[in-house]
């Protein structure tokens, strides 16, 4: 039986609480994901005295990044509130002086801020129990022109699995089915993850209203947090194969 979205979503939120120590130097702005990818495609054209949201803004060291490139303002949302914590402690003098808003919240649902020239997200959209209502909820926060930028595992990259020396087809790509973690990252706890075809994130983005300008599979730039074991999910071995995020550039 399918795992109820409620019960999807109050086990991320406990997950995240647990583990969020692990990811807090994981990837961040200026790159887009694992292995240094995306800061060299310059995405954000102009920071200085702009807008931002972050959804899933983790530990809050991207809206940092943000903040020393003289963003305007930044809001982030996280649906965990020990992420929201680190953030919080990580840019307290930018809260202080009412440049980073925080707001611990689910993606899915509506907040109320200001229009905003631009929202990031960095490997965490995928997380979403209800795609079409984030699309739709991050396009009514853009000005019109406005950019959304946002990166997660390729699609193809979580099918192939290390087995005997070898990479493997593990999983089939048609499958859209939701994945359970139990015991994540030994910790405990349990974490549900849809993988999504790049098909399906095309045409959802579309149906939300986004014009994509842009689309990109970086190959890695760097070996990151040691991830020279080819048994490891994130190993340089198999980025080097295939492309291990995607970046989406959508306009409003
Ligand atoms: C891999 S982390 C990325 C964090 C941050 N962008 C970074 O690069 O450090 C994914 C984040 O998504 C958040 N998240 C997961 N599901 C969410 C949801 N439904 N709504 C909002 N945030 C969610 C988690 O709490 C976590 O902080």
């Amino acid at each position: 039986m399918d795992t109820p979205t409620e019960k999807i979503v109050s086990d991320n939120q406990k997950t995240w609480n647990l583990v969020c120590d692990l990811f807090a130097d994981a990837s961040a702005l200026p790159d887009w994901g694992p292995f240094g990818i995306g800061a060299d495609l310059d995405l954000i054209p102009e920071i200085k005295g702009k807008t931002f949201l972050e959804i899933g803004c983790g530990s809050g060291r991207s809206i940092k990044y943000l903040m020393q490139e003289d963003a305007e303002r930044v809001y982030g949302l996280d649906l965990s509130p020990k992420q929201i914590e680190e953030a919080s402690r990580y840019n307290r003098q930018e809260i202080e002086d009412g440049k980073v808003v925080l707001i611990q919240s689910q993606m899915e649902n509506k907040i109320d801020i200001e229009p905003v020239d631009f929202v990031i997200s960095v490997y965490a959209i995928g997380w979403t129990v209800a795609p079409e209502k984030v699309f739709s909820n991050i396009y009514s926060y853009l000005k019109p022109g406005g950019v959304f930028i946002w990166s997660w595992d390729h699609s193809i990259f979580t099918d192939i699995e290390y087995k005997d020396g070898g990479y493997y087809i593990e999983h089939s790509y048609h499958e859209e089915k939701p994945v359970t973690l139990i015991d994540w990252k030994k910790r405990g706890t349990t974490a549900h993850i849809t993988y999504r075809k790049t098909s399906t994130w095309f045409r959802l983005l579309r149906d939300a209203g986004f014009n994509i300008i842009g689309y990109h599979e970086p190959a890695p730039k760097n070996l990151n947090r040691g991830h020279d074991d080819p048994e490891k999910y994130y190993s340089i071995q198999k980025a080097k194969k295939m492309p291990c995020s995607f970046i989406f550039v959508c306009q409003k």
